[in-house]
């Protein structure tokens, strides 16, 4: 109990002057000149790595009144492949990964959400896979969670040792913070499952989520039960 009242406190202390730019998402401290140093250093990096400015050919694959996806494959022009390259690390910071290459390059499709102010907003990569293994159900979160709690929880992330067959498997997906809960990542994926492999309509059992996030666990559970 004192430890969760503790966990409180401090994080209300870090809260004290937090500011949320509305341009680049970005949460910080503007009276704290390392917190606003780093702000500068990441807001212009980050706008131009989402800025769209239009091709000359686009790969339409759904029209939005709020946007458009555009689909981006291995072999397209430099230009389309360089902004996917962009939006992708930008993702990949976000979550933490190391790496920008990706596992299998010439076949993954890269999902770009661009918006009606010509923002890269939505990024989701999939790419082809034979077998998938099911993370199983975790029990419902509790609100006051003590340490063994945690552990309960993040042991119940573990996979079934059953593999299952999946054909589409979601290695990222990212929404831009200032655009979440709009709906996005949800048709990103139903653009997905039309268009991923020709002339087939895939059911959300044969896509399959890698190493999701908390945030990716609660979208996938939800848009997998409804
Ligand atoms: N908490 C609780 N429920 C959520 C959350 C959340 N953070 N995000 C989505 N949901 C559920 C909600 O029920 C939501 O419906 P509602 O808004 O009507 O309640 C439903 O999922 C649909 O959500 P969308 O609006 O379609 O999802 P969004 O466009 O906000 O994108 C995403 C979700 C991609 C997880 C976004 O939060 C994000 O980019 N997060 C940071 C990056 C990340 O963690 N990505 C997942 C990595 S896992 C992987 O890449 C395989
Ligand atoms: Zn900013």
């Amino acid at each position: 109990k004192q430890d969760g009242d503790q966990l409180i406190i401090d994080a209300g202390q870090k809260q004290f002057g937090a500011t949320t730019c509305s341009s680049c998402g970005m949460v910080y401290s503007a009276d704290n000149p390392e917190d606003n140093f780093q702000h500068t250093q990441f807001h212009q990096r980050f706008l131009d790595s989402i800025k769209f400015v239009g091709w000359k050919k686009e790969r339409v694959v759904a029209e939005f009144w709020d946007g458009k996806i555009l689909l981006v494959m291995p072999d397209d022009p430099k230009y389309a492949i360089k902004k996917a390259e962009d939006v992708r690390r930008v993702a990949d910071n976000e979550l933490g990964f190391q790496q920008v290459t990706l596992s299998r390059p010439t076949q993954a499709k890269t999902y770009l959400f661009i918006n009606t102010e010509r923002m890269v907003v939505g990024c989701l990569v999939a790419e082809p896979i034979r077998q998938a293994y099911r993370v199983l159900e975790q029990p419902d979160q509790q609100k006051d969670m003590t340490k063994d709690d945690f552990m309960e929880r993040h042991r119940a992330w573990c996979c079934s040792t059953v593999p299952e067959q999946a054909l589409c498997g979601i290695s990222r997906i990212w929404v831009f913070s200032l655009a979440r809960r709009q709906g996005i990542a949800t048709r990103m994926l139903d653009t997905v499952r039309s268009t991923f492999m020709y002339g087939s309509h895939l059911t959300k059992e044969e896509i399959a989520f890698s190493d999701p996030t908390p945030d990716g666990k609660l979208f996938a559970t939800k848009y997998s039960n409804t």
